[in-house]
Parts: C-alpha cells; sequence; structure tokens
C-alpha cells in the first residue's frame, strides 16, 4: 500500500478492479490547485495550533508552492495507482518535502472535510465565469433590442398572432430571465460562501484544537460549517448549482427554438449571419442554425445533469457516502457545456439579422388588433363585456370578407354597432396599438426604452 492514504489495517493490497472503480483522478485532478490552496490553509491552522513548527509549516507551503508551479505548467500529473486528486497530492508533496514533515498534513482533516470545501471554492470561482457569460448574452440580447427600437412585430400566445409588441420588448424578455438566472447565481453564491467544511472531518469534527473560522478565511469564505455532519454530508450546493446550469439551458433553449422558427422561409424573420451558421454536405443551398439547435440540444444534457445528481442523492443516509463521489462529473459537464455554449450563442443572437420589415407587414394580420378595438369602445364608455362581444363580431365579419380588421368599411362597422364610430380606425394599427400600451412593463416605445435603461443597469451592476 505505498503511497496510498491508507492501508495500516489491510493485508494486502486493493484488486486492480476495485482500484480502476475507485479512482477518481481522471476528473477529479481539475480540483488540484483547490486542494493546494486548502493545504495551505490548513497548515497555517495546524501552525497555528501549534501542531507544525514554523519551519516546518514554511516547508509545507514551499512545496505545495513546487506542485502549484508544476501543475500550472502542465507538469504535474497523478500516477495509476493515486485514488484520487487528494491522495496523489499527497504523495507528490511527500515526494517534494519527505515523508517526515508531508506526513503531517493531513492531521486533523478528512477528504471527506477536504473535499466538500474545495468543490465549492471550484464552483463558486467557475460559478462567476458562467455568470460573466450569461451577462455577455444579455448584453448581445439587449444590443439587439437598442438597435431595433421602434420595430414592430407580432406577438403571440399559443403561437398565434395575439397582439403587436415591439422586437426590443420580445428580445428583452429573453434577458430579464437570463438576468434573474445571473441573480440566481449570486445568491447561491452568498449562501455557499458562508459554509467552509474545513474543520469538520471525517463527519464528527476534529479533537486537534483547529480553526475551522482560519481556514474558512483563507480560501474566502465568510463562515464555517454549523454542523461537522451536515457540512460533509450535503450536497445541495451542487444540485442547486446544476438547477441554474439546466435552467440557463432552459433559457437558452426558448430562444434557440424561435432563431430556429424564425430562420424558416415560412417566418422568414432572421437571416443568419454567415459565420454563425453551417452548411450541408449534399444540400449545397442550406444554411443550417446549428448553433440553436445545438443549445435546444444540449439543454436537455443540462436536465439530465441534474436529475442524475438529484437521483444519487436521494435517501443517502448521513453522514458521507462514496456515492457523493459521483456529484462532480455532472455538475463538470454542466459547466463545459455552458463554458462552449455560451460564446457560440451569444454570438449568434449578436449577429441575427431581423427582417423588420416582414415582422411588422405582419404584426397587425391575424386580427391582432381585436383589443384594441375593444379597449378603445371601453375608453369611449362601453362596458368590457359588450366591447369584447363587439370586437369579436368586427373579426367575424372581417374574416366572413377575407380581410383584416382595417377592411371593414366604416358602413360595416356601423351595422356591427352604431357604438363603432370611424373614430375606431385610429386605433387599428399596430403602430397605434404598441403605443397605447403605455402602463409599467409594456411595449410602449417609450416604455421599452426606460426599461432598456433599467436592464442595462442591472446588468452592470453585477
Ligand atoms: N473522492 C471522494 C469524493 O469525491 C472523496 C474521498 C472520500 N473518500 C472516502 N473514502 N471517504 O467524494
Amino acid at each position: 500500500n505505498e503511497g496510498k492514504l491508507w492501508g495500516g489495517r489491510f493485508e494486502g493490497g486493493p484488486s486492480p478492479e476495485l482500484e480502476a472503480l475507485s479512482r477518481s483522478t481522471h476528473f477529479d485532478w481539475r480540483l488540484a490547485l483547490y486542494d493546494i490552496a486548502g493545504s495551505h490553509a490548513h497548515a497555517k491552522a495546524l501552525g497555528a495550533a501549534g501542531l507544525l513548527t514554523a519551519d516546518e509549516e514554511n516547508e509545507l507551503h514551499r512545496g505545495l508552492d513546487v506542485l502549484t508551479k508544476a501543475f500550472t505548467s502542465g507538469r504535474l500529473h497523478p500516477s495509476a495507482s493515486d485514488e484520487d486528486v487528494h491522495g496523489a497530492l499527497e504523495r507528490l508533496l511527500i515526494e517534494e518535502v519527505g515523508p517526515e514533515i508531508g506526513g503531517k498534513l493531513r492531521a486533523g482533516r478528512s477528504r471527506n472535510d477536504q473535499i466538500a470545501t474545495l468543490f465549492r471554492c471550484y464552483l463558486l470561482d467557475h460559478g462567476r465565469a458562467v455568470a460573466r457569460l450569461v451577462l455577455d448574452l444579455v448584453e448581445a440580447l439587449a444590443d439587439q433590442a437598442d438597435t431595433h427600437l421602434g420595430a414592430i412585430m407580432p406577438g403571440r400566445t399559443h403561437l398565434q398572432h395575439a397582439q403587436p409588441v415591439l422586437l426590443s420588448h420580445h428580445l428583452l424578455a429573453h434577458a430579464w430571465a437570463l438576468l434573474r438566472d445571473v441573480d440566481r447565481l449570486g445568491d447561491w453564491q452568498d449562501r455557499v460562501r458562508s459554509d467552509s467544511p474545513y474543520g469538520s472531518g471525517a463527519l464528527a469534527g476534529q479533537s486537534l484544537g483547529l480553526d475551522p473560522e482560519l481556514v474558512a478565511n483563507e480560501l474566502g469564505f465568510t463562515g464555517s460549517s454549523a454542523n461537522s455532519i451536515d457540512g460533509t454530508a450535503s450536497r445541495d450546493f451542487v444540485a442547486e448549482f446544476a438547477f441554474v446550469c439546466a435552467q440557463i439551458g432552459i433559457d437558452i433553449s426558448r430562444i434557440a427554438e424561435e432563431i430556429i422558427l424564425w430562420a424558416t422561409r415560412e417566418f422568414d424573420f432572421v437571416t443568419l449571419h454567415d459565420s454563425w451558421s453551417t452548411g450541408s454536405s449534399i444540400m449545397p443551398q442550406k444554411k443550417n442554425p446549428d448553433i440553436a439547435e445545438l443549445a435546444r440540444g444540449k439543454s436537455g444534457r443540462l436536465v439530465g445533469n441534474l436529475t442524475g445528481l438529484l437521483t444519487t442523492l436521494k435517501a443517502l443516509p448521513l453522514a458521507y457516502n462514496r456515492d457523493l463521489q459521483e456529484d462532480k462529473e455532472p455538475v463538470f459537464d454542466s459547466l463545459d457545456t455552458l463554458t462552449v455554449l455560451l460564446p457560440a450563442f451569444t454570438g449568434q443572437v449578436a449577429t441575427l439579422v431581423y427582417n423588420t420589415e416582414r415582422m411588422a407587414e405582419l404584426a397587425p394580420q391575424g386580427f391582432s388588433l381585436a383589443t384594441d378595438i375593444a379597449e378603445w369602445l371601453v375608453r369611449e364608455g362601453t362596458p368590457f363585456r359588450v366591447a369584447h362581444e363587439l370586437a369579436g363580431a368586427c373579426v367575424r365579419a372581417a374574416e366572413a370578407k377575407g380581410t383584416d380588421l382595417d377592411g371593414l368599411t366604416d358602413e360595416e362597422f356601423a351595422a356591427i354597432s352604431p357604438l363603432l364610430t370611424p373614430q375606431v380606425r385610429l386605433v387599428l394599427t399596430a403602430e397605434g396599438s404598441v403605443e397605447s400600451r403605455n402602463g409599467r412593463g409594456g411595449t410602449a416605445p417609450e416604455r421599452v426604452r426606460e426599461q432598456l435603461a433599467e436592464l442595462r443597469d442591472m446588468s452592470t451592476g453585477h
């Protein structure tokens, strides 16, 4: 059991089959720098508790620095016999500073509190990177909204024409959802940062007089775990992170679906930029929205990572169980997925060309101004129930005549009801309709301009 973290009570070494199953270095090696940071902090705690002389502590810091340098220059690797990142780094540290001093670092800590702490550190760092990528996408949407202030499109419910809205209003709806994801990451971060498990030991805490708050401070936490069992056995911080990644995927998939639909010949609302679309190996004319499709597809993978993780966590007895080692790969995958997906997606969104003429032409079609007739009648003093009926009758008449609402003559309106005077025409344009929706959050141009400023304000605050 040379170089192993355990072995004293075992007569023989582990079988190769067990080793193959148990090994996690192929995925947890990416945590190495975080484990080393934890070791620096732990060495300080050991020093502060009088368990290391100043020289010994310095020697450990030196050895850990050597490992850091080797890691960052790509020269540090686990060996086939290393079980996990913790064991590998202890072995490598001992190779550097010798067993006498290197063997002292493990006192008062367990891989259980180690992994629970450093996985938090890793996710905190990478969560910030994801937040920045999401903010880039928010900015791309805001820029497109800015460029197209004034452009009107058909707003839809049930995918049917509903009421005209500003294209900018629509784009900003996606931006707000994404900004909430960034907020979620912020809330999550505050919770995770207050809870450093170092000092929890295997599950029951430690008996060596170490100061968990010292370690917590060193690692950038604002506090340490109040309960060592919870500290070592809880992975809700991982599940919550996986959820936010999945939600980002879901939010992006909704934009993606729209891009795919809008780029069809039937919709013809957008044209994809050549550099952000793909061709076909057989059909020379094709220009495909592959980025959007991959985004839509990968959202399934992000949801899968979350559900897989939750299933692993379900009904696990306290405290640490080896099942918990399965918490890493799904979240690493979610992070890796978003790290390649978001920049590509942002590029596609930023370079989309909108066919605003076609959007404007379609905006008033499909009787999308019927609500405007009803609300005009209300403003003229008609109860809404009656107004709704009358506007519905206008739709029926227009449909029978094969025109849109503005194709009805003054006489035809009057025949439906004397309340429908020629003045009704004033609201029968998409522009008039949009301008009239001028309450907070509405689609009137002045409101959307305010909304855009509000969004930009909030996103730069992050
Ligand atoms: N590699 C493990 C994990 O990721 C940590 C080690 C704990 N192992 C143990 N036998 N207690 O959860």
